[in-house]
């Protein structure tokens, strides 16, 4: 695996084995790696001949200052998994090969930075307007800001985005249609533990009694799975907000159920070719999602 910290230098590289005719696959990251992101990879290999990784903690999707220290960076380790799971190439920038300072300064004054645009009028519609969108300001704006830069560096063939983060895979394909990119958006499923937690980068900030308790999300999620045909849309909501109403250590933040394409709370399934149950909660030491497609 060849490891690149410059943009300069991954383009170059890239350029050539473009010129090679290899097609490239391309999974975007934020480290602190597990084998979610590493499934990326091995789908990745599947469909391209070569497989680029980022790992890069982007400032601008971060709505909580906070939330942005405490994201664990790893690189270390990631360096070392990444070289044991067939990537080719990982590229760890710093912030400064990404972003411009003028556009750091927009963020810390809090205003939407529009420029990775590029002139184009990209609007999400109602896309970002629901469930993580309106709990966290901005913050679909700043990964699409990233995304889209990092596509423009990668210019991969195909890019991989874990199912989990649902809603951003919406943003992401309306993204590249929007812009017109030539870059195939590829879905892959979401990577559980043994107990049913969906494998996440936040999962490691759990306390002990917490992660005791977390897996009662995805329970719920394929409980309502199992019984969402018998039950009005209504009576599920009650069961999952009913569950965490009692629950001592996890708030619930929303459960949603979903049309799959316009991500719009829907009231009766027959009016929705397919739909996703989705739930946020928030814990002491972190906020975790997770969501099960229906049908
Ligand atoms: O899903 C993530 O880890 C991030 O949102 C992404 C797509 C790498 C952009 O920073």
């Amino acid at each position: 695996m060849i490891v690149f910290n410059t943009a300069e230098q991954l383009k170059n590289h890239l350029n050539d084995l473009r010129a090679q005719k290899k097609t490239i696959g391309f999974a975007p990251t934020m480290g602190a790696l597990h084998q979610g992101h590493i499934s990326l990879i091995r789908i990745a290999h599947q469909h391209c001949d070569v497989v680029v990784c980022s790992v890069f903690v982007n400032p601008t999707q971060f709505n909580d200052i906070k939330d942005l220290d405490k994201y664990p960076r790893t690189i270390l380790a990631d360096t070392s998994l990444l070289r044991t799971s067939n990537c080719d190439i990982l590229f760890a920038p710093e912030v400064s090969e990404i972003y411009t300072e003028e556009e750091l300064e927009m963020k810390r004054n809090n205003q939407e930075d529009r420029t990775w645009m590029e002139g184009k009028s990209v609007d999400f519609g109602l896309l970002d307007k629901v469930m993580e969108g309106a709990h966290r300001p901005g913050h679909f704006n700043g990964v699409a800001q990233v995304v889209s830069k990092l596509f423009r560096l990668v210019n991969p063939d195909k890019a991989f985005f874990g199912q989990k983060d649902f809603q951003q895979l919406s943003i992401i394909k309306s993204m590249v249609t929007q812009m017109e990119m030539p870059i195939e958006i590829v879905a892959c499923p979401i990577v559980r533990e043994e107990d049913g937690l969906a494998m996440s980068s936040r999962n490691r900030r759990l306390t002990p009694e917490e992660r005791k308790e977390v897996p009662s999300i995805s329970k719920l999620l394929f409980f309502i799975k199992d019984i969402y045909k018998t039950h009005p849309i209504k009576r599920l909501k009650e069961v999952v907000e009913n569950y965490y109403a009692l629950e001592k250590l996890i708030k619930l933040e929303y459960f949603e159920i979903v049309d799959s394409e316009t991500l719009q709370p829907i009231t009766n399934f027959n009016n929705s070719k397919s739909a996703v149950a989705c739930i946020a909660v928030k814990l002491e030491s972190v906020r975790l999602i997770d969501n099960v497609i229906l049908y």
